[in-house]
């Protein structure tokens, strides 16, 4: 019997024609691991590029959080650039695609407006959650012209409103992770990037960019490496020069879609092989939030750096490079993402379709397929890094050097040369962007996207109860981290909100309110006990909308995060109607049409 508060077929039925409706003056791209640190900034560029992005995530390494915050800086990047906030909608179905079912009921619902009865994959509006809450002012710059360029072919309104192509970021990626274990790598990697190849077939969707790796190429090549090493790593020895199963399962993609490619014309794809992705969106809302322990150079620095680890252990000082240290292509996370808008300009550039059965007459049969390197061509040492770093935060980063770790390379760089002549795209962003969108993002987000929301629950405790909890529920490692935290993250916003970089670029300022949250726990974890009014969260541990700092009390944007999302789901016997309100009330303190710098 169905449940009194489950949501009737009409009343589904009519929030679907909505949601299709409202997707139909846009192209539609889906876009698997969209809530994931590339895939969000990725999604951000395509609605600064007018492009409508179904999300499919099952959040298991990420938040829905981010795609809120990317909805929130796309309408407000529209209203400084004087859109009038016309920004495309972002669509969340919170589905595993390994799960063939779900992923062709997710097709079904875009391309053929088909409703499941089992309701789990039903959209949930991103915007809709995000217009309720507000963030922190957004100071940064952005060059609208260069956006303009890139935007993928929008010019065929008869496709607009239907999924025409696909990005896919959804995977498992942790190198060491995948040695111990390789099944769940090539399940979430391998077979389900079959599952979803098989629901685009079905659904005619004939475009996919694909997220690779440099890992593909293996050891044995190393500066200025091109797309063509691969074939030496990969088909020469059949993967053996990979030496982790992470590596292989991108191998492995990369053959099964190359296959693909040649059984059937039409498909067009295009395989991006990143090379050391850092950095943040220049508004510091967005960011890479890795759970666990993280082994990539990048967090580990900023950990030293927030005293949440001693020290960076620099793996090996022996190699055949300028200081002896590893050298990468680091590449900023927001030129990665625009790389996939080129990329995806070029495979949506068809041919006219091949009919069935007809030969392709002199013309390369995989010239459907193509693949990318992401980078920038230019290396830096890890000594190198670490001074960047220390640089940007205005403080010394401890490192000690040791041991080389096993199966490290001394030097990994691109050859940018084929997307730069191909795909018209080249790296914009230089090292010092990296570092300072890096310290912008940590600055207010330092341990990710749950460090307010789980600091939040600790209010009301006593100081000695904070610093407990905040050990026993991992946020921090020891007691002492708690302390330094608070103190570090009011350093970092104090300098980033004194210095400015060598173009004279501000630094984000968005820590504002943070700053005075933190500043109220400091004094809580002072005294004995925090009472309600002087909880730095307010009742629902949302801050409150307050001046801001020496600008003579003009509003600014209120950093509130109210209370957690509804479930992007519709569980079993759970409301879902056109009257339930997806996220907290509340509007932003000002809706101010924000000043523009050019880059
Ligand atoms: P990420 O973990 O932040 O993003 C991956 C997203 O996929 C997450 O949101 C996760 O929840 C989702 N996901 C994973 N398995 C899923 C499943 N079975 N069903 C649905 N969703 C699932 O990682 P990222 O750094 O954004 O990487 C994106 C892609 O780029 C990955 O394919 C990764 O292998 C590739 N890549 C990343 C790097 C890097 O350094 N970050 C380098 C080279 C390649
Ligand atoms: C790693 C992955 C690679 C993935 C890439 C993307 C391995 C073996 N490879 O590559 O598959 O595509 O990340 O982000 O894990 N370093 C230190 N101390 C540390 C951590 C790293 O000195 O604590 C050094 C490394 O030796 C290397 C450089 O920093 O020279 C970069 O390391 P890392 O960020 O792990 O990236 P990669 O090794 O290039």
């Amino acid at each position: 019997m169905p449940s009194a508060n489950r949501p009737t077929e009409e009343s589904l039925q009519k929030k679907a024609e909505r949601f299709r409706a409202e997707i139909k003056s846009f192209p539609v791209c889906l876009v698997t691991g969209g809530a994931g640190y590339i895939g969000s900034h990725t999604v951000l560029e395509l609605l600064n590029a007018g492009v409508a992005v179904v999300v499919i995530d099952n959040l298991c390494n990420s938040h829905m959080e981010s795609l809120c915050r990317v909805h929130y800086i796309a309408r407000t990047e529209s209203q400084r650039l004087q859109q009038n906030g016309n920004v495309p909608p972002i669509f969340f179905h919170q589905v595993d695609i390994r799960s063939t079912k779900s992923m062709n009921q997710v097709f079904d619902f875009w391309q053929s407006d088909k409703i499941h009865a089992e309701r789990a994959v039903f959209p949930v509006s991103v915007g809709e959650v995000s217009a309720n809450k507000a963030y922190p002012m957004l100071d940064y710059t952005l060059n609208p012209a260069k956006r303009a360029q890139t935007s993928p072919q929008t010019k065929d309104p008869s496709t607009w409103g239907r999924i025409t192509a696909v990005i896919h970021f959804a995977a498992l990626k942790a190198v060491g992770e995948s040695i111990t274990k390789p099944l769940e790598y090539y399940e979430n990697n391998v077979a389900a990037l079959v599952v979803l190849l098989k629901a685009m077939k079905a659904h005619a969707v004939n475009v996919l960019i694909f997220s690779s790796s440099a890992v593909v190429y293996g050891v044995g090549h190393e500066a200025g490496i091109t797309e063509e090493t691969v074939q030496v790593a990969g088909k020469g020895s059949g993967g053996g020069l990979l030496t982790n199963p992470y590596g292989r399962s991108k191998w492995m993609s990369e053959e099964i879609i190359n296959d693909y490619c040649v059984a059937d014309p039409n498909f067009h794809a295009i395989s991006l092989r990143y090379f050391n992705p850092t950095g943040s969106h220049p508004s510091g809302l967005i960011g890479e939030d890795p759970k666990g322990t993280p082994n990539n150079i990048v967090p580990v620095i900023l950990q030293a750096y927030q005293r949440r680890r001693s020290r960076v252990h620099v793996f090996g000082s022996n190699y055949d490079t300028s200081d002896g240290t590893g050298v990468r292509d680091y590449i900023h996370v927001s030129d990665l993402a625009m790389g996939h808008l080129a990329a995806l300009r070029k495979a949506t550039k068809q041919p006219d379709p091949v009919p069935e059965g007809e030969e392709i007459d002199g013309q390369d049969p995989v010239s459907n397929y193509n693949v990318y390197n992401l980078g920038t061509g230019r290396g830096y040492s890890v000594l190198e890094i670490i001074k960047a770093f220390s640089n940007a935060a205005g403080t010394a980063i401890p490192f000690t050097v040791g041991e080389a770790r096993a199966g490290d390379l001394g030097t990994v760089t691109a050859s940018p040369d084929k997307a730069a002549s191909d795909l018209d795209w080249r790296a914009e962003f230089d090292l010092q962007d990296m570092c300072r969108d890096v310290f912008n993002w940590a600055a207010a987000n330092p341990t990710g996207y749950e460090t307010l929301r789980r600091l939040s629950t600790m209010s009301g405790m006593s100081s000695q109860e904070m610093r407990r909890q905040s050990v026993a529920t991992g946020l921090f490692d020891r007691e002492e981290d708690f302390d330094n935290f608070i103190s570090t993250s009011l350093n970092s916003i104090d300098n980033n909100n004194a210095s400015k970089d060598g173009s004279g670029r501000r630094m984000s300022q968005h820590g504002a309110n943070f700053s005075n949250m933190l500043k109220k726990m400091r004094s809580a974890s002072h005294s004995s006990a925090v009472s309600d009014s002087d909880n730095p969260f307010g009742g629902n541990y949302a801050l409150s909308s307050s001046p801001g700092p020496g600008a003579g009390g003009a509003p600014r944007f209120a950093m509130t995060w109210g209370e957690p999302h509804k479930t992007a789901t519709i569980a079993e016997g759970e409301e879902e109607d056109e009257d339930v309100d997806l996220g907290p009330t509340l509007s932003p303190s000002t809706s101010k049409t924000l000043p523009m710098r050019s880059r």
